[in-house]
């Protein structure tokens, strides 16, 4: 199958995957349920939810386990776009080509809509322990190093609970907007991109290998390809926030420069930046390349990421 078409149907998955897990818009919370389904059934590329099903499909993960994760994490990044798009932070009045959550419904219930994304998350992943069948749990142990499924889904579960945190997406997001406006040396650079953006694509990789039933070695290995991705991910979105047109990217463009902000391109320049997005894309192929499994689709994902437009 051509990749395009085989991506298109692989987000589309994940879209209904994610559909299948919102709550519903009821009661007398109605307003809140209803800015967290605007946010999230405005789209956005779903690449977190997808890279963790291509992680999972390439070590030979077989069932459904993996659902309530890919909703998840698109839970947790969509909260995380909420709170990033708040006038006390980027201020951007478009996001996935809809006005803001905070334009639409107000401050007070867009930050309340992102808080409720982000525990629904967990209300959502943990019915993981739910789909274990007891039966299972003795076929697998002992063939594929011991980890049982429940195993698997705890440390999928801790994954979840720490990347999006403060040793990971939070603590990104604290140095960004503490060094709004300043120069910014290499490692504080990095400090940045790895944690705000790397985080997640990391917890969105390693959650598909762990509940694939990896080793320890693997899920290493793993994580270092997805530190790559997601450092060229963020370089990339700094270079489109320049090149790119309001209707291709649905948000605002020149968000950074209007905000202050000091990006990858800002100190290396647009050349430098396109770049180091092909060889930091390279190196996590490289690393794909070393693993077992069929890693086509992955390796397709990266390469086609470097041209993205959105
Ligand atoms: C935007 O993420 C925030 C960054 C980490 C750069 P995406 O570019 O994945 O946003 P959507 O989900 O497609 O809207
Ligand atoms: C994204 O960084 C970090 C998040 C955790 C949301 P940006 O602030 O550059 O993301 P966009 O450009 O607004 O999507
Ligand atoms: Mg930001
Ligand atoms: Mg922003
Ligand atoms: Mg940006």
């Amino acid at each position: 199958m051509e990749f395009e078409q085989e991506l298109k149907n692989k987000v589309s998955e994940a879209e209904s995957v994610i559909k299948s897990y919102m709550p519903d818009v009821i009661d007398m919370q109605h307003t809140v349920l209803e800015a967290m389904e605007y946010t999230i059934s405005a789209g956005g590329k779903r690449i977190r939810p997808v890279l963790m099903k291509a992680c999972y499909d390439m070590l030979g993960g077989n069932d459904k386990l993996i659902e309530p994760f890919m909703a998840a994490i698109e839970m947790i990044h969509t909260y995380s776009l909420i709170h990033d798009d708040l006038p006390a932070l980027d201020n951007d009045d478009y996001r996935r080509g809809r006005k803001t959550a905070h334009v639409v419904y107000g401050e007070a219930m867009a930050i309340l809509a992102g808080d409720g994304l982000l525990n629904y998350a967990y209300e959502t992943a943990s019915k993981a322990f739910l789909m274990i069948d007891e039966a299972d749990i003795d076929d697998v142990a002992g063939v594929k190093e011991e980890i049982t499924k429940r195993k698997r889904v705890e440390k999928a579960m801790s994954i979840l609970a720490r990347n999006p945190g403060v040793y990971g997406m939070i603590g990104g997001q604290v140095v960004d907007v503490e060094l709004t406006g300043q120069t910014l040396s290499k490692e504080q650079l990095e400090y940045i991109y790895n944690n705000k953006t790397g985080a997640l694509i990391e917890a969105a990789m390693t959650i598909g290998a762990v509940l694939a039933g990896a080793t320890d070695e693997l899920v290493d290995k793993i994580s270092k390809t997805a530190y790559n991705i997601g450092m060229a991910f963020q370089i990339q979105d700094d270079i489109l926030d320049e090149t790119a047109t309001f209707e291709e990217l649905g948000k605002p463009i020149h968000s950074d420069q209007d905000s202050g902000k000091v990006t990858y391109v800002t100190i290396h320049g647009m050349d430098e930046a396109r770049d180091k997005v092909k060889s930091l894309s390279e190196s996590a192929i490289d690393t794909i390349n070393e693993l077992k499994g069929d890693g086509e689709f992955l390796k397709e994902l990266v390469k086609f990421l470097i041209h993205r437009k959105n």
